[in-house]
């Protein structure tokens, strides 16, 4: 059984995915109006995987006999100067995401709430991932500058991302 502080934190968690998810949702359809297929379709499989991150938190609560309770979404920002600001917006946000899940770690350290800190240590490693290919491509948008040429080719190749796996249950 989840203590309740245990479970108010991880359905703001979900709230927090599922604005992640919102978020890059927005990021795409900012990528897709200005031509940019591949960065597009790279975001709505990063926007995808974020509703998956959501439904393992649902997932957990209910397994441990918790309640799980949906709230408002936070509209997303809509606006970006270019990709590379929408990129490093990404980044930036995914580095948010890493301390909400630290916090977490630290909630159920606090809460001695063992199977939490398991569950959660999947997370922990996904960020990880995430930062990392955020900062990918944050750092060749910053090289390709406005070479047209590099941005079309960077273009093509986010746009071979796959669709991110769902969860088992
Ligand atoms: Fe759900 Fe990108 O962290």
């Amino acid at each position: 059984m989840l203590n309740s502080k245990i479970e108010q934190a991880l359905n703001k968690q979900i709230n927090a995915e599922l604005f992640s998810s919102y978020l890059y949702l927005s990021m795409s359809a900012w990528l897709e109006n200005k031509g940019l297929k591949g960065m597009a379709h790279w975001m709505r499989m990063q926007a995808d995987e974020e509703h998956v991150h959501a439904l393992k938190f649902m997932d957990y609560v209910h397994e441990r006999g918790g309640k799980v309770v949906l709230a408002a979404i936070d509209g997303p920002k809509t606006e970006w100067k270019s990709p590379l600001e929408v990129f490093a917006g990404a980044y930036e946000h995914e580095c948010k995401v890493t301390g909400l899940i630290n916090g977490l770690v630290d909630l159920a350290l606090a809460e001695k709430d063992h199977a939490t800190n398991a569950m959660l240590q999947w997370f922990v490693t996904e960020q990880v991932e995430e930062e990392a290919a955020a900062q990918e491509i944050v750092d060749r948008l910053k090289l390709a500058g406005d070479a047209g040429g590099m941005l079309f080719m960077i273009d093509r190749e986010l746009g071979q991302r796959g669709a991110p796996a769902t969860p088992a249950s």
